[in-house]
């Protein structure tokens, strides 16, 4: 596919998606869902990927869903397109995806960032869910993920006045990972998503989907599912190695066998 809304690189074992609409702050157009979610989709099959990251610009991760877009749209329109549904395949994706936000993640941005596995955020970096100040509400999973990430008060606040959050109170919230100054931000995401690609993949991909687990499922069955996750790594090559290769005090060989 030719990309005409994302930059797509892939660098060494990672990929990047750059979503790249400066003029409109990368407002989430339906051309970007789908390139994104293409370039996604060939990371998670391409045997040499292990991360990914999605970022944007300094100023904008994206600024929202595209609110010219949709606006003339009835009802019955949104609802036979099942509009925004196509984003939901992000969560679909196996392998680990960072988001290193920088400026405004707002509404869809926000939401994007939040279905990604990791946040790295830079000093400017702001989070909001101003729909509300539109006459709508979030619909990319913003009142679920969010009041499940920083609890209900703190989404309720945010949804319902339409308050931003910075970098730092992001942080505090749980929101965001780790907060780093925007010169290294990049830099930062990219030595994050390399490492997790150094390890062996099917271990790194049990991982994530149990973590994911917790929150779709109580406690005990939770950790039931961890635990034969864990029970059936030891059927791996990898498991063997990594576990030699710390009795020989060297450095693990993985071949995600
Ligand atoms: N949709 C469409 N266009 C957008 C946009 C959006 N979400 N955000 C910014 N733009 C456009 C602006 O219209 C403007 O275009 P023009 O130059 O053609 O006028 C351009 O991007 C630059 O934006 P501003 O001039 O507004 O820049 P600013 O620095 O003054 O303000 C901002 C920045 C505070 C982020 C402001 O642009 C803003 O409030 N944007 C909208 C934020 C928003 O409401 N997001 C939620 C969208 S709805 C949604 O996301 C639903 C969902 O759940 C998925």
């Amino acid at each position: 596919m030719k990309f005409e809304t994302i930059v797509m690189e892939i660098n060494e074992n990672i990929m990047i998606v750059t979503i790249n609409r400066p003029k409109m702050l990368n407002a989430l157009n339906s051309k970007i869902a789908e390139e994104t979610i293409y370039a996604l989709q060939e990371a998670d099959k391409n045997d040499n990927i292990g991360c990914m990251i999605i970022t944007g610009s300094e100023k904008a991760f994206a600024a929202g869903a595209d609110i010219k877009e949709m606006r003339e749209h009835s009802f019955a329109e949104m609802y036979q397109l099942n509009w925004f549904a196509e984003w939901d395949q992000i969560s679909q994706i196996r392998k680990p995806i960072i988001a290193a936000v920088s400026g405004y993640a707002l509404g869809g941005g926000c939401e994007i960032a939040l279905m990604c596995d990791i946040i790295i955020a830079s000093k400017t970096a702001v989070f909001g869910q101003p729909e509300i100040s539109l006459g709508i509400m979030p619909g990319i999973g913003g009142s679920q993920r969010l009041t499940r990430i920083i609890g209900k008060s703190k989404a309720m606040e945010m949804c319902l006045t339409g308050r931003l959050m910075d970098a730092e109170e992001a942080e505090k919230a749980g929101l965001v990972a780790r907060i780093v100054s925007n010169e290294i931000l990049m830099e930062e995401a990219k030595n994050t998503a390399k490492k997790i690609a150094s390890f062996s993949k099917p271990a790194v991909q049990m991982l994530k989907e149990s973590i994911n687990r917790s929150y779709e499922t109580s406690l005990s069955e939770g950790i039931r599912f961890e635990r034969r996750l864990f029970h059936a790594m030891f059927s791996t090559i990898d498991q063997k190695e990594g576990m030699l290769a710390f009795v020989e005090k060297r450095e693990a060989n993985f071949t995600d066998k």
